[in-house]
């Protein structure tokens, strides 16, 4: 499909919720905390990076969308920096062409231009394995310390940059409720 790729304005709000909502929705999911609510809270916070909050136009229509947040890798002695893939959706009745695959690699082209050094993602193996990802755990990264997580993955914008980092993920505020819990 010929999508163009773009950074988000405010005047594509609107309709990215839309297509998020459509991607992630399932009845009975927690009305207040979703992912269309979470790129809300992210967009309203110091945490939201425009130049890497990209959405995908098809004639004229906003058909996807995906938003990288900066991310800690915090052990007990460094806390490292990195990026967080999240979320990244693709309108229900546009998914399997290419669009998903399209915005997940302009947003690592856009990344590595922006000088982040590294990029983690919650998600399917099959899907990002994909794009280079390999699981996180191989470096000793991971949502607790027992570092084995089988859907957290990892990937290099600069050679060897996970080799260097290790430790417990920590995403910017507006990814936890006020227990601190991940949502
Ligand atoms: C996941 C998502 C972003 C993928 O976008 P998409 O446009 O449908 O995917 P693409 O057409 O670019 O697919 C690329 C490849 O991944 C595969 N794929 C797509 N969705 C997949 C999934 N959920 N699990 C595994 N593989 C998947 C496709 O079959 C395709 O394989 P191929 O390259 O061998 O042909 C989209 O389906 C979506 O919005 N899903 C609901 C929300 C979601 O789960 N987001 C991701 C959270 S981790």
């Amino acid at each position: 499909m010929n999508c163009l790729i773009r950074t988000e304005t405010s005047l594509d709000y609107e309709r990215v919720r839309e297509v998020i909502k459509s991607a992630f929705y399932r009845e009975g999911k927690d009305s207040e905390f979703n992912e269309w609510s979470l790129v809300d809270r992210i967009r309203d916070s110091k945490y939201y990076i425009n130049d890497i909050s990209l959405v995908a136009e098809f004639e004229g229509n906003i058909v996807g969308h995906i938003l990288f947040t900066q991310m800690k890798v915090n052990n007990e002695n460094n806390s490292y920096n990195s990026l967080a893939l999240a979320p990244v959706s693709v309108h229900k009745d546009y998914q399997k062409k290419g669009i998903g695959k399209l915005l997940v690699r302009s947003g690592i082209e856009k990344a590595k231009e922006l000088g982040y050094r590294s990029i983690i993602v919650m998600g399917h193996p099959e899907y990002y394995t994909k794009f280079g990802f390999t699981l996180a755990s191989k470096y000793h990264i991971g949502t607790t310390s027992d570092f084995n997580d089988k859907c957290l993955f990892g990937l290099d914008l600069v050679d060897g940059e996970l080799s260097r980092i290790s430790g417990v993920i920590q995403y910017c505020p507006p990814f936890y409720n006020e227990e601190g819990e991940l949502i």
